[in-house]
């Protein structure tokens, strides 16, 4: 049934070896932090054990090997998400850090009071502090694309949003409703109106092919860990003629081409902004993920997701009928793998502290999203979230330990 075989992918991950509670792993996580697969730590302990150095600076043997697989994975990278150019490619600690970038390097430059950024309702903290920052203190105007009764982006006056706006800052997917927009036309409209496109691809790059040039995006910001790759490492890219004219970002070693009493000139693209030494193993692991993701084929992921997706809405609603509610579309070809509930009478917190008894993890709260847990009337959900190493099985296991919550709080 499945388009993967999970088996098999499964025994990749030494974690799937172990138990919790004298329970089989169940991980119903990814949305949150991806597991590691065997060859992405083996890597990252070949790159400790034996190519080990700072990198950029050293002309000797193992600081060349260190530099050129540090580089090596900024070129997978590129490749993976159709890149124009390696250079494109800045590394960052994290999503987060790639969107804080463009707020204070980009947009401190370019916005001035009285100039909007448009925002939608299902953004991430990452996607909405930064901005709420930036209108703080230089009187940026916030505006806010909302949402349908059917929880994708209401576009109906996305023309007077973009009227005037400079930059349209919006998630490729939701990290709560797994909602998946449309990042083209949304682009096409922001280039219509001025304005450019940040895109927050963190949830959709580890699960959808993705391709930059085609998004016809200005910025797209994700992270190394929901990939299947270490913490501690991110990405922005950005097109050449914009990370060209933006300012620096960090100060210090790596970013500066010379420094002297009365200045400093920048590197080239990208160490301009990879100011200090930079994750350097973490980039390797990040290139093993890359390059064992790209083996399975991400048409063969995002299939994958869809099936287990669909699996997960119909048995959810078969089972539980209306003592659930779902949030977040049904129909599996507009949304992704992370699918947020709510049972009713029973707080979040407590379905996820027992579901762990069956060794079930899944994450409970806002998912730092707080304005779309308003807009949706809720304090918290709880949310599972699959990935290549999830199948049908962890479905089912979902489903029996919700079930024994059920009977638990006697709802
Ligand atoms: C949609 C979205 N954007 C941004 C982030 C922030 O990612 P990171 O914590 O890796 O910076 C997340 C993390 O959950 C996310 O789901």
């Amino acid at each position: 049934m499945s388009a993967l075989d999970v088996a098999t992918i499964k025994r990749d991950f030494p974690i799937f070896g172990r138990e919790v509670n004298g329970k089989r792993l169940v991980y119903l996580d990814s949305a949150a932090s991806a597991q590691k697969p065997v060859q992405v730590l083996d890597a990252m302990d070949d790159a400790y054990r034996n190519h080990y150095a700072n990198i950029h600076r050293g002309v000797y043997t193992i600081a060349e090997e260190a530099t050129a697989a540090f580089e090596d994975a900024r070129r997978k990278v590129a490749r993976f998400v159709n890149a124009p150019a390696a250079h494109e490619i800045v590394f960052t600690r994290n999503a987060t850090e790639s969107i804080n970038l463009v707020a204070y390097s980009w947009a401190r430059a370019n916005l001035k009071p009285g100039d909007a950024v448009v925002l939608s309702h299902m953004e991430h903290h990452a996607n909405v502090v930064p901005w709420h920052i930036l209108a703080a203190e230089r009187g940026i105007e916030l505006r806010w694309i909302p949402m349908t009764p059917d929880f994708r982006l209401d576009l109906s006056d996305l023309g007077s949003l973009l009227d005037g706006a400079r930059l349209l800052a919006i998630s490729a997917m939701s990290n709560v409703l797994g909602t998946i927009n449309d990042i083209r036309p949304l682009a096409d409209a922001a280039h219509a109106h001025g304005a450019l496109i940040l895109v927050d691809a963190c949830q959709f790059v580890p699960h959808v092919a993705t391709d930059v040039q085609h998004w016809d995006a200005d910025f797209v910001a994700f992270s190394s860990h929901k990939i299947l790759g270490p913490t501690g490492i991110g990405v922005l890219w950005s097109r050449t003629e914009i990370l060209e004219a933006m300012p620096p970002f960090l100060g210090g070693g790596e970013m500066i081409r010379d420094v002297r009493l009365d200045g400093f000139t920048t590197n080239d693209l990208p160490w301009k902004f990879e100011a200090g030494t930079p994750a350097i193993v973490e980039a390797v692991g990040f290139g093993a993920a890359i390059d064992y993701i790209t083996a399975i084929g991400m048409d063969a992921v995002r299939a994958h997701e869809r099936l287990v997706t669909r699996y997960a809405l119909e048995s959810l609603r078969d089972r539980f009928d209306d003592s659930l509610t779902i949030y977040g579309p049904t129909d599996v070809d507009v949304r992704g793998g992370a699918v947020s509930f709510l049972f009713d009478g029973i707080h979040a917190h407590d379905i996820s502290q027992v579901l762990d008894e069956d060794a079930v993890c899944v994450r409970a709260g806002h998912h730092c999203a707080k304005p779309l847990m308003r807009q949706l009337g809720v304090p918290a959900t709880t949310r599972a979230s699959f990935y290549v190493y999830n199948d049908e099985a962890d479905v089912d296991a979902l489903i029996e330990a919700l079930e024994k919550a059920q009977k638990f709080f006697a709802v």
